[in-house]
């Protein structure tokens, strides 16, 4: 039986579009349910960690640490952050993104540097990504299984939506990788939110990859501001992630 964790990264060039926010309640839903989940934080802003209730006090050791050669192990640098979820936060991301320059073949780096998470019976690890092409973000995409897109259902977001597979494909990733693509902060009752929301449809017409909007609710950000998560603080608002948590549990099928 395959015992190797599904991996997941959260990207998209765009900041403020709901990254963090998905990729944390994706990792905790999952958890809820009883699967074994580790989120990585792989943005240098810190908000997966965050949202979490975790800042840089609360570890010594991280990711930097890991993939810089300093003699750890992975289990030493992961926190326990709920039931059955587990965080591996990260500091320096820059001096990370720095030294992958020097890197000759970044297509197994995270791989390699990680391989210890494959015996640590995770079946899920999910990857909150930064904004922008990077040479960190290049690593992620190649370590992830798949990816899932948050999308903003707004102008600039939607017009945006085709960077992700230049991206793959300077990269020479099949689009295949793509799991999902979810329209965040949809408001329905703008004629514009709607447009864009067809736009987004539109764009992945034939494709099933398209999820169900994630609505804009006042209790999403205030959870995230408070390091709880919406399963913790309201919840007519967690009923917006069921689905996406439903969806990648039925994918990974275990
Ligand atoms: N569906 C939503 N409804 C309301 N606020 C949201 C929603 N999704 C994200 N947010 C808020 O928007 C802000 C940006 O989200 P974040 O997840 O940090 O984006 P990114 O990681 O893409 O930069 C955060 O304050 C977050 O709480
Ligand atoms: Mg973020």
């Amino acid at each position: 039986m395959d015992n190797r964790p599904q991996k997941y990264a959260v990207l998209n060039n765009k900041g403020g579009v709901g990254k963090s926010t998905i990729a944390v309640h994706i990792a905790h839903g999952l958890a809820i349910k009883g699967k074994k989940v580790l989120l990585i934080d792989m943005d240098g802003q810190n908000d997966a960690s965050l949202f979490l209730g975790f800042t840089s006090e609360d570890y010594h050791r991280s990711l930097y640490d890991l993939l810089m050669g300093k003699s750890t192990s992975i289990s030493d640098c992961i926190v326990k952050a709920r039931d059955n979820l587990d965080l591996l936060p990260s500091k320096y991301i820059d001096r990370i993104n720095g030294e992958l320059y020097k890197e000759p073949d970044l297509s197994s780096f995270l791989q390699s540097r990680l391989s210890g998470l494959e015996h640590l019976g995770y079946q899920y690890v999910i990857v909150d990504c930064g904004p922008q092409r990077s040479k960190v973000n290049d690593a992620v995409l190649h370590f992830a299984d798949r990816i899932i897109v948050p999308v903003q259902v707004e102008a600039a977001s939607v017009r945006a939506i085709g960077n992700i597979y230049e991206y793959l494909s300077d990269l020479g990733l099949d689009s295949d990788r793509i799991a999902m693509v979810i329209p965040n902060m949809f408001d329905q009752r703008t004629c514009d939110g709607k447009e864009n929301l067809n736009f987004i449809k539109e764009f992945f017409a034939g494709s099933n990859i398209v999820t169900a909007p994630i609505l804009r609710r006042i209790k999403i950000t205030e959870c995230t501001e408070l390091g709880k998560t919406v399963y913790e603080y309201d919840e007519e608002a967690s009923k917006q992630f069921e689905n996406l948590v439903e969806r990648l549990a039925s994918i990974d099928g275990r």
